[in-house]
């Protein structure tokens, strides 16, 4: 793959979050640079065209920064042959449930952003509207199983037929892969000022199981590249 292209690429992504102080832009480009998710969801094609995007547990907002910089790049004609076209955003809206990360986000997109705006709110209590992909990367664990069932049915609710959830959970049968993401997880949330979570998990066919009886048409793929986790993206499709 084009090196220099993904350089530009994550150079882009990365430099809103220079302003918003030194631990949200190391924090990005660390993410960004070293978690396949980001990579694959582009080279994939898994976005429509054009798409209102729901991000759920968005974080500081590095999915949105990642999203405009390739659309740029797209734009501008350096976008490498054997990639399937970036979506063009419509709206980026994002929720958010820590205040720290909301200011973070708003450091580095601006008031005033033609597209994006994050607000402090939690999942399981926010309209989320109408949007044509909802995304929750890695943030569906800290719910209890009976919130993330309601969550994944009002989700189900928010989009149109052929809209798109997609998620990346962690497999829970998965033995000792699953336990070791969880361990990091309560690192990282540490290290980002942050009290420890309890964390509710389920085994991928229970994953797989609930999203198709809310109505989704649901494909997994292994998202945990480079890593020793059991991380598992699903790509869940609302039927046209
Ligand atoms: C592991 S981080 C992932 C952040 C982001 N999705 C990313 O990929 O960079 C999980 C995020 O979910 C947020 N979160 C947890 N529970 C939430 C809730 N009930 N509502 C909104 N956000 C939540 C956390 O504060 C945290 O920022």
């Amino acid at each position: 793959m084009n090196s220099g292209f993904l350089r530009t690429l994550l150079d882009d992504a990365s430099r809103p979050f220079y302003g918003s102080g030194r631990f949200a832009y190391h924090y990005s480009r660390g993410k960004l640079s070293s978690d396949c998710i980001f990579r694959e969801v582009l080279k994939r094609g898994i976005f429509p065209a054009e798409a209102r995007f729901l991000d759920l547990g968005c974080g500081q907002g590095s999915l949105f920064a990642w999203l405009l910089a390739a659309r740029k790049l797209y734009e501008q004609g350096q976008w490498p042959s054997d990639w399937a076209a970036p979506p063009k955003p419509l709206s980026l809206r994002g929720v958010e449930l820590m205040q720290k990360d909301v200011e973070r986000a708003a450091r580095a997109f601006g008031p005033d952003h033609p597209v994006v705006s994050i607000r402090q709110g939690d999942m399981c209590e926010t309209d989320f509207g109408r949007a044509d992909v909802v995304t929750i990367l890695d943030a569906l664990h800290y719910i209890d199983h009976a919130r993330q069932r309601d969550v994944l049915a009002r989700i189900r609710a928010a989009l149109p037929p052929g809209g798109l959830f997609l998620t990346r959970v962690g497999d829970a049968g998965a033995g000792l892969q699953y336990h070791l993401c969880n361990w990091v997880d309560h690192a990282v949330t540490f290290v980002r000022g942050h009290r420890l979570p309890a964390l509710y998990g389920r085994k991928l066919a229970e994953w797989v199981d609930l999203l198709r009886s809310l109505g989704f048409r649901v494909e997994s793929l292994p998202m945990s590249e480079g890593k020793p986790f059991a991380n598992i993206m699903l790509v869940a499709r609302v039927p046209v």
